[in-house]
């Protein structure tokens, strides 16, 4: 999905937002700018009948996805799935509500705090490095391709999940949310099969090992919802939605930021190697990608947004990335600043659903970005950039670039290689 607004003024009228093409295609930022200012709560209609009312700024985005009381989660999140009824309702935690989902989130918690991840560092950091490792051929080096692998080594990791069925399970959880997308699709995959093979995966995980392995499957399976035992249809909901969450998302932050840092290489100079300048950069770089476009909610009951009067079992689509580009709470939105402070993003989401993967997801891009910003001067892009056939995620399927290395950067990252291999 285009990640900047071309500035031209947009017939968002014209343009279906379900339509997975036009965010490969289109400007959506164009379209959620010019709802922002004429219609900022609207009812569309699909040729098929259903209907869903999107919300695209700021305030009302985070009303819809922080309220649970009027805005249910158990019809499933994401547009793909509008107007039926999510079989994981109640069992998996995006989509459920409050009690069940306090149950299933609380456990998982701890496994994954802020400390808990600050102290993966280190590992997560050398992970990083061997990605980056090729650079020092001084080629081309396709970010979007590369680093598609860095979310599940670091999940895999936490999860116990075996190194050799890590590609599989990208492909697969890649599949699931861009189906149309000829770089998954493309294998004759539905979402469907996709599903059902990732399921098939996490049956056998479900009973692999004991209760008591120390990984985060390990935690899930000894969930006890209600006070009773978690039954395996939850264990596999649960292990998808952890996989799914870091995977699918994580690896389009870093496409995008290198693509910013290629259009903005002033900017890019800013970053310095301290901690806390690649904090804010980071920071940054989630407002600027915004990976999940929406979250959707149905609503308990008839309530009203902004003055538009919803009625009860509506679907409410709150954009993410049009929140990240309102310019009620972010200056000049349309400028990539690693120095932007304050910057309370909607990326991760807000209220109970906020992601529970955030600290690992910001660990690992501060490990990464760390690194990319000791070793390279600048990127310029080398080739064309490919996005994602997706409603769901804002990303890349390739993004070919050159680095310039700084002085020495070559031998450490050959030596990384060696290390690697
Ligand atoms: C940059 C990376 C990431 C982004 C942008 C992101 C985005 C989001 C968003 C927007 C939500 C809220 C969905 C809603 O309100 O319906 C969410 C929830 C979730 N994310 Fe992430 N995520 C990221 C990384 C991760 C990682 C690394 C994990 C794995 C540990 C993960 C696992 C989850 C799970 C399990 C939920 C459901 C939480 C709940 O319902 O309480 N995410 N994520």
């Amino acid at each position: 999905m285009r990640i900047t607004c071309s500035g031209a003024r947009s017939d968002w009228r014209a343009v279906d937002l379900t339509d997975p093409l036009f965010y490969a295609q289109g400007d959506p930022h164009a379209v959620w700018r010019a709802m922002r200012d004429e219609a900022p709560v609207h009812r569309h209609r699909l040729a098929d009948g259903r209907e869903y009312v999107s919300v695209t700024r700021y305030a009302d985005v985070r009303t819809v996805v922080g309220d649970h009381q009027v805005f249910s989660s158990r019809r499933g999140n994401m547009l793909s799935v509008l107007g039926g009824h999510d079989p994981a309702a109640d069992r998996m935690m995006v989509s459920s509500d409050p009690p069940i989902h306090t149950e299933l989130r609380a456990p998982l918690m701890k496994h994954l705090s802020q400390q808990r991840m600050r102290e993966l560092g280190p590992a997560i950091r050398a992970m990083a490095r061997g990605l980056l490792a090729p650079l020092a051929d001084g080629d081309t080096w396709d970010v979007a391709e590369s680093v598609a692998m860095f979310p599940m080594m670091f999940t895999g990791l936490l999860m116990g999940l075996p190194e050799r069925d890590w590609p599989e399970l990208v492909r697969l959880t890649s599949t699931s949310v861009a189906p149309d997308d000829p770089a998954y699709g493309a294998d004759g995959d539905s979402p469907l099969s996709a599903h059902h093979e990732l399921f098939d995966y996490f049956v056998e995980l479900a009973h692999t090992g004991d209760d008591d392995r120390e990984d985060l499957v390990g935690a899930i399976r000894r969930m006890t919802p209600q006070g009773r035992r978690i039954r395996t249809d939850e264990v596999i909901y649960n292990c998808y939605n952890v996989l799914l969450g870091a995977t699918v998302t994580a690896p389009h932050v870093i496409a995008s930021t290198v693509l910013a840092f290629t259009e903005h290489p002033d900017v890019y100079a800013r970053i310095t190697p301290e901690a806390d300048a690649v904090d804010l950069a980071v920071t940054e770089a989630l407002r600027w990608s915004s990976p999940a476009t929406h979250a959707m909610r149905y609503t308990n009951a008839a309530t009203e947004i902004g003055g538009v009067p919803i009625g009860a079992d509506e679907a409410v689509v709150a954009w993410l990335g049009s929140a990240n580009r309102d310019r009620a709470v972010f200056d000049d939105p349309y400028r990539f600043d690693v120095t932007r402070r304050p910057n309370p993003h909607l990326a991760f989401g807000s209220g109970r659903h906020y992601c529970i993967g955030a600290p690992l997801a910001r660990v690992a891009l501060g490990e990464f970005f760390g690194e990319v910003v000791r070793i390279a001067e600048g990127f310029e892009l080398a080739g064309e950039v490919r996005h994602l056939v997706s409603n769901f995620i804002a990303g890349f399927t390739s993004l070919p670039v050159r680095a310039r290395l700084r002085p020495g950067a070559e031998r450490e990252l050959a030596a990384a290689r060696a290390e690697g291999s």
